[in-house]
C-alpha cells in the first residue's frame, strides 16, 4: 500500500511519469529483440544468406495472423546468431534500450535449443549473454538476469538434454521457462523436467493462457508449480481461476503490443489489462519480442494507456509496483526500487497548500 494521492495526478502527466518511473521487465525474449538492421549486420558478418532482399523487405514480413506465424519468422531471424560476440551484441542492444526506458531490473528469456540445434555450443550462447548482463550492471546499474526457456514444441527428452548441457553454466541463469507453440503442447508435457529444475533450486515460470485455454494456466500452476504465468490473459474466461490467481498474488507478465500483433485481441482498446487489474491480479507490462511487435516496454505502457482511458494514475503505479513484487530480486532491492517509484509518483502530485 501507499499514501500517494493518485487522484491529484492529472492524466496528462501519465505519459511522462510512465516514461521516467523505474520499472522491471520480466517477459522479454532476447531473440525477439533482434532488430532487422542487426539481423542483416550479423548475416553479413557470418556469411548467412537471408530470404529477404533488405531490412525493409524483412520488416514488411512482420504481419502475423497468430503465434505460429510469428514463431516461423522469429526462429529464421535467430539463425544469424553464431558467435559469442553476436549474442553479446544482441543483448547489449536490448539492455541499452531498456536502460533508456528506466528499466532497473530485467529477467531475460533465452531459447538455447534454437541455437544448439544449429550446432552453436551452449557455452557460446550463455557466456555471450552473461557478458552483456554484467556490463549493463556495471554501466547502467541495471540488474539483468537470464531465464532459460524450453521450447514446448520439442520433446521433454530434448528439454532434459538442454538442461544437462546448461548445468555447467548454472550460475549464469536464475530460472527456467516454457515458450514456443502453446496450443497442443500443454504444461504437463514438461512435468518431470520442471520437477528436476525445482530440485535444482531454479525459479520456474511458463507461458500459459496466451493462445492456449485457461486450463493450461491451471496445469502450469498445479503440475509445473510455476511462480509466474507469462501472458495469462485468457484467465478471465474462468472466474474461479481469477479468484485463485488474485488470492495468491500470482503474477501475470502481460505483453499488450504482442497480444495485438498475434491477434489475441483485435486492437489495444479491446485489451483486458484494466479488467485484470480491477480483478486484483498482479499484472505487469512487458514487451515480449519488441523488435517484432512494434515497441519496447515504455511503448507498451504508453500505447496501452493511450488506448484504454479507464487506466488511472493508480493503475500506472500499480503496474510498476507489481513488476518489482513479481520479480525474483531480493527484498532489499525490491524495497529500494519501490521507494524510487513512490518518490516519482509523489513528485507528480501538486504540493499541499
Ligand atoms: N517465443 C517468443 N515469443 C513468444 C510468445 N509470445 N509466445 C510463445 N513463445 C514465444
Ligand atoms: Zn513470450
Amino acid at each position: 500500500m501507499t499514501d500517494i494521492d493518485f487522484d491529484a495526478i492529472p492524466r496528462a502527466r501519465l505519459p511522462a511519469l510512465l516514461r521516467t518511473c523505474p520499472k522491471a521487465e520480466l517477459h522479454l525474449h532476447i531473440e525477439g529483440s533482434l532488430e532487422p538492421e542487426l539481423i542483416f549486420k550479423l548475416a553479413q558478418r557470418n556469411g548467412v544468406a537471408l530470404p529477404y532482399a533488405n531490412v525493409e523487405a524483412l520488416r514488411a514480413a512482420y504481419a502475423f495472423s497468430d503465434l505460429q506465424s510469428f514463431l516461423d519468422i522469429y526462429y529464421a531471424g535467430a539463425s544469424v546468431l553464431r558467435t559469442e560476440q553476436d549474442f553479446f551484441d544482441m543483448a547489449w542492444a536490448y539492455l541499452e534500450r531498456a536502460a533508456a526506458d528506466q528499466v532497473v531490473h530485467a529477467e531475460i528469456f533465452f531459447d538455447p535449443q534454437t541455437h544448439t540445434e544449429r550446432g552453436v555450443p551452449m557455452e557460446t550462447v550463455i557466456v555471450g549473454l552473461d557478458h552483456a548482463c554484467r556490463r549493463a550492471h556495471a554501466e547502467f546499474g541495471l540488474s539483468a538476469k537470464l531465464i532459460l526457456c524450453f521450447l514446448r514444441h520439442l520433446s521433454e527428452e530434448a528439454a532434459f538434454q538442454t538442461l544437462e548441457q546448461a548445468l555447467p553454466y548454472r550460475h549464469h541463469f536464475i530460472g527456467v521457462g516454457l515458450d514456443s507453440s502453446e496450443r497442443g503442447n500443454p504444461p504437463e508435457k514438461f512435468a518431470r523436467v520442471f520437477a528436476r529444475c525445482r530440485e535444482l533450486g531454479l525459479h520456474v515460470v511458463a507461458h500459459a493462457g496466451e493462445e492456449g485455454p485457461p486450463a493450461y494456466i491451471e496445469t502450469a500452476l498445479d503440475v509445473l508449480k510455476v511462480e509466474r504465468i507469462d501472458h495469462g490473459v485468457r484467465c478471465l474466461e474462468d472466474p474461479a481461476l481469477v479468484r485463485r490467481l488474485a488470492a495468491s498474488r500470482m503474477p501475470l507478465t502481460v505483453c499488450p503490443l504482442s497480444n495485438v500483433k498475434l491477434c489475441v485481441f483485435p486492437d489495444l482498446s479491446a485489451h483486458n489489462l484494466k479488467a485484470l487489474l480491477d480483478a486484483g491480479l498482479c499484472a505487469t507490462v512487458n514487451s515480449d519480442d519488441p523488435a517484432y511487435f512494434g515497441g519496447y516496454v515504455n511503448d507498451n505502457y504508453l500505447q496501452t494507456f493511450a488506448a484504454l482511458p479507464a487506466l488511472t494514475a493508480r493503475d500506472a503505479w500499480q503496474l510498476a509496483a507489481n513488476s518489482f513484487e513479481a520479480s525474483f530480486a531480493d527484498d532489499a532491492h525490491k524495497a529500494q526500487w519501490r521507494a524510487q517509484l513512490d518518490a516519482a509518483f509523489a513528485a507528480a502530485t501538486p504540493p499541499a497548500s
